[in-house]
Order: C-alpha cells, then sequence, then structure tokens
C-alpha cells in the first residue's frame, strides 16, 4: 500500500477535490484513500462492485464511489451528516431551479430584513459565535430555506448555510472544538459568504449533472444489522470508526445542531446524537449505569475471552491512575464499552462483505491517562474472533501531537494505521 502518504488519514486532500469539499468536516479521511483501493481492488473493472462504509462522516467513500461509477452503501448515525451525505450526493438538480431558489432566498432575506429573529429560538452558544447582525441574516437564510418544498433542493441549500456556519464565525468553531482563543477577522456578510458557496457548488455539479447517483446513505446505527443491506451484498469496506478517546462528535457538530434547532443542551446532545454512536468517548453514558459483572456476561466477553482479559487488566490499571488524577475520567468503563460496540460494527461489516472480500479500516491507537492501548491490533484480534481469517496492519503515521490542543494529554508516541482484514 505505497500510496499511504502521512496524511491520508486526514481531510486535507479533500480541499481540492469538487463536492468532497462541499463540507468541512474535521474527521473526513483523504479521498485519495478510497480512488487508491478502488484501483487496487480493480472495483472499476469488476461488474457489480460494491463498496460498504458503516461510518460514513461527511461521505468521502460514498463521493468517490460515485464518481468512479461504483455502487456504494453506508451508515451514519448522525442526523446531521446524514443531511450533509444525501446533499453530497444529489447531482441531478437542475442549475434553473437551484438558480430560483437562490433569488428566492435572497429577496426573502432582504425583505425581512428589519424583522429580529425570535430571541428564543436562538441558542445562547450562538451569540457568543457570530456578531448579531450576521446571526440574524444566518437566521433569515434559515427561514427562507425552510420553505423550500423540494427535499432535494432544501438539502443542497441546508449544506451551503451549514458549509457559511464555518467560514463567519468569530472563533474556528471545529478544529476539533470551537477554539475561542482564536479570533477570525470576517469582512463578508454572511448573505454574500452564502451566496458565493452555493455559486460554486452550483459550478462544481455542471460537469456531474449526467453522472448516475450509485450511491446510497442510511441513517442508521452500525452497531446494528441494516436490514436495507443484505449479507454478502459488497465486496469492499473502506471506513474509518472513531478513535477510542479522541473526538465526541456530538461536541464538534453542536453549533450546527444548535442552529438547526435538532439539540438544545447538553442532554439532547448525549440522546439525540452521542447515544446513536459508537462509545467514544466518556460523554456517552453514565458511570453509574455500568455495571462490570453484567458487562463479563455479554456476547463480546463470552466470544472475546482472550481480548477481555488484556482489557480487565490495562481497564484496572487506568483506574488505579485515574484515583491519582483530579478530573477522575472514568476511561476504563469507556475502553470496555468502546470494544463491546466494535465487535457489534465488526460482525455487521463481517455479515456485509462477500466471503472473499476485503475491508480496509483506518484506525488510531490510544493512550487514555498514559496507558497504551493497541486499538488496531485489539481490533483485528476481535476481529478473527468474527470470523475473518487474517489481517494485516499498516501505518500511516505517528500521532502523538495531533490535538495538542486537547485535555489529558500524554507524552505516549501514538499510530494511525490501516487495518486490512479478510
Ligand atoms: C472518523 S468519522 C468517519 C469519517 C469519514 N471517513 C469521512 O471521510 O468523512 C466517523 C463517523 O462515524 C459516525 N459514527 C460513529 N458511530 C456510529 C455508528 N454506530 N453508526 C453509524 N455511524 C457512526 C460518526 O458520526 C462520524 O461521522
Amino acid at each position: 500500500m505505497e500510496f499511504l502518504h502521512t496524511e491520508i488519514g486526514s481531510a486535507k486532500d479533500n480541499q481540492n477535490s469538487a463536492v468532497h469539499n462541499w463540507y468541512k468536516f474535521t474527521a473526513g479521511f483523504s479521498h485519495k484513500f478510497v480512488d487508491e483501493i478502488i484501483r487496487l481492488e480493480n472495483l472499476n473493472k469488476k461488474k457489480h462492485s460494491q463498496i460498504f462504509d458503516p461510518f460514513a462522516g461527511c461521505g468521502t467513500t460514498l463521493v468517490s464511489s460515485q464518481k468512479a461509477g461504483i455502487t456504494a452503501v453506508g451508515n451514519e448515525g448522525q442526523g446531521f451528516m446524514y443531511d450533509v451525505i444525501r446533499a453530497k450526493l444529489t447531482w441531478n438538480l437542475e442549475t434553473k431551479m437551484l438558480g430560483k431558489y437562490l433569488k428566492q432566498i435572497e429577496t426573502e432575506v432582504d425583505s425581512d430584513k428589519n424583522k429580529n429573529p425570535k430571541a428564543a429560538s436562538v441558542h445562547d452558544l450562538l451569540w457568543t459565535l457570530y456578531e448579531k447582525h450576521q446571526l440574524k441574516q444566518l437566521l433569515l437564510i434559515r427561514e427562507a430555506i425552510e420553505k423550500i418544498p423540494d427535499r432535494k433542493y432544501f438539502l443542497f441549500f441546508k449544506l451551503a448555510l451549514s458549509q457559511t456556519l464555518h467560514k463567519v464565525s468569530i472563533h474556528p468553531i471545529s478544529i476539533p472544538y470551537i477554539v475561542r482563543t482564536k479570533t477570525l477577522s470576517n469582512t463578508i456578510s454572511a448573505w454574500n459568504m452564502f451566496s458565493s458557496i452555493c455559486m460554486k457548488m452550483i459550478a462544481d455539479l455542471l460537469p456531474l449533472s449526467e453522472v448516475r447517483t450509485t450511491s446510497k446513505i442510511y441513517k442508521h446505527d452500525s452497531r446494528q444489522v441494516n436490514r436495507y443491506i443484505d449479507n454478502n451484498q459488497c465486496n469492499v469496506c473502506i471506513t474509518s470508526p472513531p478513535y477510542l478517546n479522541n473526538l465526541d462528535y456530538g461536541e464538534i457538530s453542536k453549533v450546527h445542531t444548535h442552529f438547526f434547532g435538532t439539540t438544545n443542551s447538553w442532554g439532547e446532545i448525549t440522546e439525540k446524537v452521542r447515544k446513536k454512536l459508537v462509545t467514544g468517548s466518556t460523554t456517552h453514558y453514565t458511570d453509574s449505569e455500568f455495571d462490570l459483572d453484567v458487562f463479563k456476561q455479554n456476547e463480546f466477553a463470552l466470544i472475546n475471552h482472550v481480548q477481555l482479559k488484556y482489557l480487565l487488566k490495562k481497564a484496572e490499571t487506568i483506574r488505579k491512575v485515574a484515583k491519582k488524577r483530579s478530573g477522575k475520567k472514568s476511561f476504563d468503563i469507556l475502553m470496555l464499552l468502546y470494544f463491546q460496540d466494535m465487535y457489534s460494527v465488526i460482525n455487521e461489516i463481517r455479515r456485509v462483505i462477500k466471503r472473499n472480500g476485503t475491508s480496509y479500516l483506518i484506525l488510531g491507537d490510544s493512550a487514555p491517562y498514559g496507558q497504551h492501548v493497541p486499538t488496531t491490533k485489539l481490533l483485528g484480534d476481535i476481529a478473527l474472533n468474527s470470523g475473518f481469517n487474517s489481517y494485516k496492519i499498516h501505518k500511516i503515521r505517528s500521532r502523538g501531537s495531533k490535538w495538542k490542543s486537547l485535555r489529558f494529554r500524554h507524552s505516549k508516541n501514538l499510530t494511525e494505521n490501516v487495518l486490512v482484514l479478510k
């Protein structure tokens, strides 16, 4: 896999690729990862090839597959990201209609410019991230696009507005979280930013309008069987799961979910976003609800007893270290729940992928409270217990310093890898 350059696990390459660059997503991987696997596996030469991505994110796998004319299916657990992906996969929009709706939005924003948005409908967080006149425009655009009757067009403009939220904020809102120590100078109005994003997206669509829609996204939790995807339906899985203790996806999308009104509080982020995802951070669960004796009796524990023994010992060490730390985070519980969840997803991948298929997963190791957890190897071993024949690990890079801004740093040198399951 000589194409594995050190940034393949990041979204940097996507900035210069049409449609891939329609939404800035901290956790995305490079479209080149997907393009190269399509080439490596000869997928465009094989008839009826199908790709599966159980963690679709902002849709990199699905967009690259559609560009290559290959059928692909994916799951995404976050409703907000699901809308982003649907917009990124809909290429048969009429330029005339897009122009008509854009004009309609402009007229409404213009005629309502003296109207004040109802403060009650705006989460307090948003007032701290946008200048008042900008937020007012953003809300007027939101109100105008909500009137668009055709869902496909509504999603197109919703995506443009979602991207505008990134571009006109006072502080950066997702690297990976809000960075209040940095202030951005925004001289462009929210409306101008929104309309120029729309124009760029419309231009990107022109050469794609005749391209067949081959990718499909489901709003679905990959820990469970997706009945719309058959057993052995796909040849290849290309994906990147959440890394253990790396990002809180509910936190990353909160500016958008608060803005579009799907969440309004910490509790709602937990119920409506975090609980639908693999347990990736300590914010997903309540410590007091975890019962170790019950955990030891679940399917994951019974099938993976060698890995369980290792994890229980590691959990004990983490617990001891935690007692000496001020935050006392329950990284021990997090680690156990993470592997249990990932076991369920690995079973789902095995169900969907053909017997002679291959699965490629970009993964990071972790070190909660400085205790190294070889995540990639453990998941490889768990995959063997789930029915895969063999696995290989290809190192992409060392990643000790990527999230310097995050709390609970440690000096352990971590790696990012590709886990290849046969
Ligand atoms: C590392 S990101 C994937 C990024 C993707 N490769 C891209 O380029 O955009 C992981 C994604 O998995 C989603 N996710 C986490 N748990 C999930 C689950 N149980 N089912 C479906 N999606 C899930 C998260 O919401 C997030 O968008």
